[in-house]
C-alpha cells in the first residue's frame, strides 16, 4: 500500500515538474496541491488522531455473533490482485470462504487439478492470475436474488460467475477487444446482461501501429454478455465500438431507467501519455448513456457486424466435476453511429470515477476526482433534452448533450477526490473521498450533506448490501480502504488490507469494526444471508457423478496403463484409500490420480497427494471426483495419504505407490487389504 504514497508524491512531483511547461493548469495545480496537503494530513492525523475513532461502549454488541450463531448478511468481497472472492459475515466481519476464481489456489486444488485447468485458459494461454474488482450479485426485477455472484478479471479482460449454491467458480469468459476490463462486471435489473467495459482505449481489432496515433484510432469497448436466465449460461451478445476514451465504471439504469447504461469515461482527450497531465485538460468528461435495450433490437434484427476475434470461454459442468474451454472465433460489434438514439453523452467534471444510479433510477452520480463538487445528472432532463434535440455538439458522431440542461443538482464541496456512491433505503446517498478519506451521508433530491465520518484510511468503494440495486438494505455501510497503517499489528513492511464496518441505521453513522481482508478490498456486494443460506449444497450426490474417470464403488478401483501414461481410478471413503498398494509404475510415467470422494455426508471431504507432486493437494467434496498429475522422478516406494483431517484414524488414511526404473518388467497390480506377492 506505500505505493500510493510512492504514487501520489511521484504524481506530485512530475506534475510539478511539467507545469512549468504546460499552460493553462492553474486549477489543475491547485487540486493537486490540495490533494498532497489533504493527503498528508490524513496520514499524519491517522498516526495521533486514532483514538478519535474510539467507539462507544456497546459496539461491541453490535457486531457479536455469538458462537453456533449466523450473522444477518453475506458480503462478497474482491480480492484485488489475489485474483479472487472472499465469503465474509456481517456483522461480525468473520471470513468464511476465499472462492478461487482468476488465480490458481493450492488450498482448494482449483488451478491445479486437471478438472478445473481449463477454466484459467484465455487467448493468450494458460492465464493463472488476474486482478478482480468488482463483484455483482444478481438481480430480478431490480432486487438482489442471490444466485449468482460475477466478477471481473481486470488485467486480462475476463468475467467469471460464481454459482452461490456451490460457491464455485463456473464460468469464465474471455473480453476481446478489451484491455483493463474496469467498468465491470454489472448486471442488468433482471440479470439479462453483465456488462463488461473497457478502461484502455486499443486498436480494434489488435494491430501493429505507432502508439502516437492513438487519437481517432484507437477505440474502447462496451461488452454486453448474455446470461441465460435459468442456467446463468454467458454468452457474449455484441460489443458497442466506442471512441477511443477510457471507460472508468458503470451501472445499469433501475426501474425507470431499465434499458439503459451509464459508463464513466476519463481522458476524453485521448491522451497516451502523462495521462495524470494529459488526461486532466478537458473542464468535463462524459457519462456515457447507453440505451441497450435499442441496441438488442438492432442486433437481434440482424443488425452488427461479425469481426473475426479469438477468445475463450470456460464452462464448469457440475454433473462431470470437470470444466471445458472453447475458443470463440467471432464477437458482433456495432458502431454507435449505426444505431440513431442509442448512445449520448452527459458532460461530467473532472475526470468523473464512480458512475452510480440511485434505487429510484432517476439519478446518475458522477464522482469527478479532480472535482470540487458532485455531479448528479437527471434522467428525466435527459430524456427531455434527447427528445427536444438540445445537443452542445458531437463526438465522433455521438451526440454531446448540454450540462445544464442533464443536472439534476450538485453537492456542494462534501470532501476531497470522490470515488463511489452507494444508497440506503431511506432516500440517502454516501460516497467515498479518498483524499480527504472518510464516508459522506447525503440526501438525494436536496443534495445535502447530512453526515460524515472518517476512515483509516483512504477509502475506495464502499458498500451497503444491495446498494446498487432498487431494494437496498440500509443496515450497514462497509468501507474498502486503501491503507491500514497503524490499525492492526504489524506484519512487516507489508501490512494487512482492511475494512471498516459502519451502523448506518440511524441519523448519524457509527464506527463498528475494522477488520482484514484478503488482497485488496477492491469491491463487494452483499444481500441477505436468506437469499442464500437456504440453497447452499451440502454434498454432490454420487449417483449424479458424470465424470469419466470416477468410480462409484471400491470394487470398480483399477489401475489402467495406455503406454507410459498410467490412469488410477481411486475411491476415498472413510478412512482409506481404494487402492492403496500400487506396484508397477515406472519412472517417466505419467500418472493421473483420478480420485472419487464415495462420502454422502455433509461436510467430509478427503485431500490426497504424494510425495514430488508438482501439482497441489486434492480437496474433493463429497460425491466429487478430481485429479492430479504425478510423474514419477525417483525409483522407490512413495506414501501418499489424506491431506484433509476426515476422522479420528485421519493419519492411517495413507498409501504406497512402488515406482521402478523405467526399463524394469515389474506387473502393474494395485490392492486394498492384501499383501501385494
Ligand atoms: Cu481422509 Cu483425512
Amino acid at each position: 500500500m506505500l505505493w500510493i504514497k510512492y504514487y501520489y508524491h511521484q504524481r506530485i512531483n512530475q506534475t510539478l515538474k511539467t507545469i512549468k511547461t504546460m499552460k493553462n493548469i492553474f486549477k489543475l495545480t491547485l487540486v493537486l496541491l490540495s490533494a498532497l496537503v489533504a493527503f498528508t494530513s490524513c496520514n499524519n492525523s491517522g498516526q495521533t488522531d486514532k483514538k478519535s475513532g474510539a467507539l462507544a461502549g456497546n459496539v461491541a454488541e453490535k457486531v457479536y455473533v455469538a458462537p453456533g450463531e449466523h450473522d444477518e448478511f453475506y458480503a462478497f468481497i474482491s480480492g484485488g490482485f489475489s485474483g479472487q472472492l472472499s465469503v465474509y459475515g456481517l456483522p461480525s466481519g468473520r471470513l468464511f470462504k476465499v472462492i478461487p476464481v482468476f488465480s490458481q489456489d493450492a488450498e482448494k486444488a482449483y488451478g491445479y487439478n486437471e478438472e478445473t485447468k481449463p477454466m484459467l485458459n484465455t487467448s493468450h494461454g494458460f492465464v493463472p492470475w488476474d486482478d478482480a474488482h468488482h463483484p455483482d450479485i444478481s438481480q430480478t426485477n431490480g432486487v438482489i436474488d442471490g444466485r449468482w455472484v460475477f466478477i471481473n478479471g481486470n488485467n486480462t479482460p475476463r468475467i467469471a460467475k460464481i454459482d452461490l449454491t456451490t460457491f464455485e467458480t463456473t464460468e469464465i469468459i474471455e473480453v476481446p477487444n478489451s484491455a483493463g476490463n474496469h467498468s465491470s462486471s454489472f448486471v442488468t435489473e433482471n440479470t439479462e446482461y453483465v456488462v463488461a467495459g473497457t478502461r484502455f482505449s486499443v486498436p480494434i481489432p489488435q494491430k501493429d501501429m505507432p502508439i502516437k496515433d492513438y487519437k481517432g484510432n484507437f477505440k474502447g469497448s462496451l461488452s454486453f454478455i448474455s446470461v441465460d436466465p435459468e442456467h446463468g449460461h454467458m454468452d457474449l451478445k455484441f460489443q458497442l465500438i466506442m471512441p477511443g476514451f477510457d471507460y472508468d465504471l458503470a451501472h445499469p439504469g433501475r426501474g425507470k431507467s431499465h434499458g439503459w447504461f451509464f459508463f464513466s469515461t476519463y481522458n476524453s482527450e485521448e491522451a497516451s501519455t502523462l495521462l495524470e497531465v494529459n488526461a486532466s485538460q478537458n473542464d468535463k468528461d462524459f457519462i456515457a448513456a447507453v440505451n441497450w435495450k435499442k441496441i438488442e433490437e438492432y442486433v437481434n434484427n440482424g443488425g452488427g457486424t461479425k469481426m473475426p476475434t479469438n477468445y475463450a470461454h470456460n464452462v464448469y459442468d457440475e454433473s462431470t466435476h470437470m470444466a471445458t474451454t472453447t475458443m470463440k472465433k467471432e464477437v458482433l460489434v456495432v458502431d454507435p453511429s449505426e444505431v440513431p438514439g442509442a448512445v449520448y453523452l452527459l458532460p461530467t467534471p473532472k475526470s468523473p470515477h464512480g458512475c452510480d444510479v440511485d434505487p429510484t433510477g432517476e439519478y446518475i452520480v458522477g464522482n469527478g476526482k479532480l472535482s470540487a463538487n458532485l455531479t448528479v445528472h437527471s434522467f428525466t432532463k435527459m430524456l427531455d433534452a434527447i427528445e427536444n434535440k438540445k445537443f452542445a455538439g458531437d463526438a465522433y458522431g455521438i451526440p454531446i448533450l448540454n450540462f445544464e440542461d442533464v443536472l439534476a443538482g450538485v453537492v456542494e464541496q462534501p470532501g476531497l477526490g470522490p470515488l463511489h456512491t452507494e444508497f440506503d433505503d431511506k432516500g440517502n446517498a454516501y460516497t467515498t473521498f479518498f483524499i480527504s478519506s472518510e464516508v459522506v451521508k447525503w440526501k438525494v433530491g436536496t443534495w445535502e450533506v447530512v453526515d460524515r465520518q472518517p476512515c483509516y484510511y483512504s477509502v475506495g468503494h464502499l458498500m451497503i448490501p444491495g446498494g446498487n440495486s432498487q431494494k437496498p438494505w440500509g443496515k450497514y455501510v462497509v468501507a474498502m480502504n486503501k491503507i491500514t497503517k497503524d490499525r492492526y499489528l504489524p506484519t512487516g513492511p507489508e501490512v494487512t488490507q482492511s475494512a471498516q464496518l459502519y451502523d448506518i441505521s440511524g441519523d448519524k453513522m457509527e464506527l463498528l469494526l475494522d477488520f482484514p481482508t484478503i488482497g485488496e478490498p477492491h469491491y463487494a456486494a452483499g444481500c441477505p444471508a436468506d437469499l442464500i443460506k437456504p440453497r447452499s449444497k451440502k454434498i454432490f450426490n454420487l449417483e449424479d457423478n458424470k465424470h469419466p474417470y470416477a468410480v462409484k464403488n471400491e470394487a470398480d478401483t483399477k489401475v489402467v496403463r495406455e503406454g507410459n501414461v498410467v490412469h488410477i481410478y481411486m475411491t476415498t471413503i472413510r478412512s482409506h484409500f481404494a487402492p492403496d498398494n500400487i506396484e508397477g509404475i515406472k519412472v517417466g510415467d505419467k500418472v493421473y490420480f483420478h480420485v472419487t470422494n464415495l462420502e454422502q455426508d455433509y461436510d467430509v471431504p478427503h485431500g490426497i497427494s504424494i510425495i514430488g507432486a508438482n501439482t497441489s493437494e486434492l480437496l474433493i467434496m463429497p460425491g466429487q471426483t478430481e485429479t492430479f498429475l504425478w510423474e514419477p522422478k525417483q525409483v522407490g516406494v512413495w506414501p501418499f495419504y489424506c491431506t484433509d483431517f476426515c476422522s479420528a484414524l485421519h493419519q492411517e488414511m495413507q498409501g504406497y505407490v512402488r515406482v521402478s526404473p523405467a526399463s524394469s518388467n515389474v506387473e502393474l497390480k494395485w490392492s486394498l487389504g492384501e499383501d501385494i506377492e
